[in-house]
């Protein structure tokens, strides 16, 4: 025969366990209509553009929600207090999402035409594109905050905007596998090509865009940016 009390134990802390399943479930929804919020904003630049201009700013968009494993080892990382409110403050990039441009002055026009909305508000602005990190990485992070409205009201959710060029993209990706292949601990012959091919990739972009703003001159009617 089972001890009832014990019995009893195990029924309040699995229901205490479904409790917090449900607040953080909660929790991240919130973040996950922050992302569409902002998607949209995002899909009805894109579309405007290719209506109005004949011309897609926008060559590619991938959008997440931080997984639960990884909240939670950037809670630890970050010493964060485990509540939700210090989660909420502390960790801005719980929902992310990353516009990959064909050219670096679409991705400050982007940046720009996003956070002038009057929904927008602007939390933190980090320009690794002019001030690139010192092993070559280059990007616009930009961290809005967009109202979403609840049956209980409205919250504001900040979503992390990376704004980037293909070549920066191309860049990012590999220095990223090569980063945990490596266990965070990159070889200095490495992390000197990655630096490199970072040139390399910035050098790309400049003679793209020169090359894109010469072929405009010529047909200034085919791509009215
Ligand atoms: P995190 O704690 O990593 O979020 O950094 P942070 O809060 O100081 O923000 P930061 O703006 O520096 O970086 C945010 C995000 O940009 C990261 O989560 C990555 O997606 C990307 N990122 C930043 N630095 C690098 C880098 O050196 N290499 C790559 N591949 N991505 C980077
Ligand atoms: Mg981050």
């Amino acid at each position: 025969m089972p001890d009832p009390l014990e019995e009893q134990q195990i029924t309040v802390s699995s229901a205490a366990l479904r409790a917090m399943r449900d607040e953080f479930q909660r929790f991240l929804m919130e973040y996950r209509f922050g992302l569409a919020e902002v998607e949209t904003k995002i899909s009805i630049l894109r579309e405007e553009f290719q209506e109005m201009h004949a011309y897609n700013p926008i060559e590619h968009v991938s959008s997440r929600v931080k997984s639960p494993d990884s909240l939670v080892d950037k809670v630890r990382r970050k010493g964060i207090e485990t509540d939700f409110d210090s989660i909420r403050a502390g960790i801005t990039d719980i929902a992310g999402i990353r516009v990959t441009c064909s050219f670096i002055d679409d991705a400050y026009r982007l940046s720009n035409l996003l956070t002038r909305q009057d929904d927008i508000t602007v939390r933190d602005v980090k320009d690794y594109i002019a001030h690139p990190k010192a092993n070559g990485y280059k990007s616009l992070h930009v961290i809005v905050e967009v109202p979403v409205f609840l049956s209980t009201g409205r919250v504001d959710v900040p979503v992390e905007v990376q704004f980037r060029t293909i070549a920066m993209d191309f860049w990012a990706s590999l220095e990223h596998k090569i980063y945990y292949k490596y266990d965070r601990l990159v070889p200095d012959d490495l992390l000197a090509e990655l630096k490199d091919a970072a040139d390399t990739a910035a050098e790309l972009d400049t003679r793209m865009e020169r090359l894109h703003r010469e072929i405009r001159g010529a047909h200034p009617g085919v791509v009215s940016l």
